[in-house]
Formats: structure tokens, sequence, C-alpha cells
């Protein structure tokens, strides 16, 4: 079994983003990532804090906008709309989800889709399902693919199973991994909640993405002999033994599942990494088409 190391792949990847700044740097440009969060969720802030941290590890331009839960769609589309303008800034993420009273869908939209770092502006889902590299991935599905193509997971003609049809992860990570190309040409499958018995359709996969978020949800029942398995779930289950008072467990129970797999992510360590290092890259990758 090959242990998945999402952190050593990030570095890889997070070494290309301070060549391309240094490069950008070379040219008097300097990519800018604006991260908004609003209201208190404690998962969604701890993932702002370290988009942020690691934006100026990197030497990138980084402002974080910390809002509170009563903050008014207005509000919230009035400050797009000023990073929208803002030459200093080349990729805008407004953290999902955002408290219920706010239509993630208008803020979605009225991101500039050149700065949407995050690809869940149409334009950029429209891009992906074309096929058309001008277009921004989202984050997650984007870090998946990179690592099964550094793993060296052969995914040309393979089955691909993606359990979950999440617009972050579960969509995008269909339509990469059946567009052509390397991470690409698999059959894919995109199962979900009310797909019926899940487990006799994940164990034809040679490949299974979980992105269910829902913890250790898929068992080894669910999974064939020599399968690869890609877990895209961080979940809090209480832990009282624990510092916090809680452990992050991933979608698969791992425990279980992973003397039957060829390769595996960890969690945390795996998929998690990657994320933040793609938006890296997709930040800088705004600067130079901006
Ligand atoms: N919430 C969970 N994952 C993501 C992500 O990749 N981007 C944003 N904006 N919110 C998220």
């Amino acid at each position: 079994m090959q242990l998945i190391k999402g952190t050593e792949v990030a570095e890889k990847v997070l070494t290309e983003c301070r060549r391309d700044i240094a490069e950008l740097a070379a040219r008097g440009k300097k990519p800018g990532l604006a991260v908004v969060l609003v209201g208190d969720d404690p998962a969604s802030r701890a993932y702002v804090r370290s988009k942020d941290k690691k934006c100026k590890e990197l030497g990138l331009h980084s402002v974080k906008h910390e809002l509170p839960a009563s903050t008014t769609q207005d509000d919230l589309l009035t400050l797009v709309r000023q990073l929208n303008e803002d030459p200093a800034i080349h990729g805008i993420l407004v953290q999902s989800p955002p408290p219920k009273h706010i239509d993630e869908a208008a803020i979605v939209r009225a991101i500039d889709p050149a700065k949407d770092v995050d690809g869940f502006h149409p334009i950029n889902v429209a891009k992906l399902a074309l096929e058309d590299p001008s277009g921004f991935v989202p984050c997650t599905p984007l870090g998946c693919q990179r690592l099964l193509i550094e793993a060296g997971i052969q995914t040309d003609g393979a089955h691909a199973v993606v359990v979950g049809r999440s617009m972050i992860v579960g969509k995008p990570m269909a339509m990469l991994l059946m567009a052509k190309g390397k991470g690409g040409n698999a059959t894919v499958t995109v199962a979900h909640s009310r797909t019926r018995d899940l487990a006799a359709i994940t164990r034809q996969a040679d490949i299974i993405i979980a992105a269910i978020g829902r913890p250790e949800f898929i068992t080894a029942e669910h999974v064939r002999d020599g399968a690869v398995v890609i877990d895209v779930g961080i979940n809090r289950v209480e832990d009282l033994i624990a510092d916090k008072g809680y452990r992050l467990v991933g979608d698969v129970a791992f425990n279980e599942v992973a003397p039957k797999c060829r390769a595996i992510t960890p969690v945390p360590g795996g998929v998690g990494p990657m994320t933040i290092a793609m938006l890296m890259a997709n930040t800088i990758k705004a600067c130079r088409q901006l």
C-alpha cells in the first residue's frame, strides 16, 4: 500500500509557485489574493487563516476580510465589487458556506471571472466543461488530480467513481477526470447520497474520490482490492482525549480501507495541503493573465 503524501506533493507545487513568483517579481508584478470570511464558523475560520498564512509565507500580497455574521448581502456585494476594481488583487475567494441569509450564487456571480481563483463563477464552470485552459478550476479537485499524477496513478481508461456531487468538489472532479489529457481520460461515474447500492458501484472503481462530507462513510465493503482512494473529507469528530476536544477524520474509514488499497491519501496530510497549494497556483495564474 502506497500512502500518497499530500504534504510532500503540496511542497513541490509551492516550490513551483516560488519560482513563478520570483519570475513575476522580476517584471514588477506581485500576485495578490483577497480572502473573505463571513461569520464565525470555526472550521472556515481555520481554513481562511491558513490560506492567508501560506500567502504571506510565499511573499504574495494577501488581504483577509473577516466580517461578522450580520453582514448584509449588499455589504458583501460592495466589498466584492471593490476587490474586482483593486489592481493589487488578482484573486478573490469568498469562503463557503456563508451564513444562510447570504445568496451565495449571487455573490459568486459578482466576482470578476478573471479573479475567480475558486473556479465557482459560471464562466469558469463552463470553461472547465469546454476544456478551455484559460479558466480557473476549483482548488480541491485540481489538487486531487495533481496527487494522482504525482503518485503515478494511471487515470487513462480507468474507472473513477466520484462520491459526492457538490459544486466545490464532486462535479468539477468528474469533469477533470473525464477531460482529455494527463490526469484525465477516465471513465467517470458520479454517485451521491441518493445512489442506490453505493457499495456495488464503488466496488467497480479503480479510483474512488470520496467527497461526501460524512466521517468514515466509505468502509472496506465499498472498496475492491487494489483500488486507489482519494479522501477529500475533513470532518471534526468529538474526541475528549484530544487537546482541542476533536480530531480530524476523512470520509474514508482509513484503518479498514487502507490495507485493501494500492494507494490512499491520509487525513490530515492528504488533500488538505493540496487545496491551499492549488489556490496559490491559481492566484499566480490570475496575476499572469490579468
Ligand atoms: N469551502 C470549502 N472548500 C472551499 C474552497 O475551496 N473555496 C471556498 N471559497 N470555500 C470553500
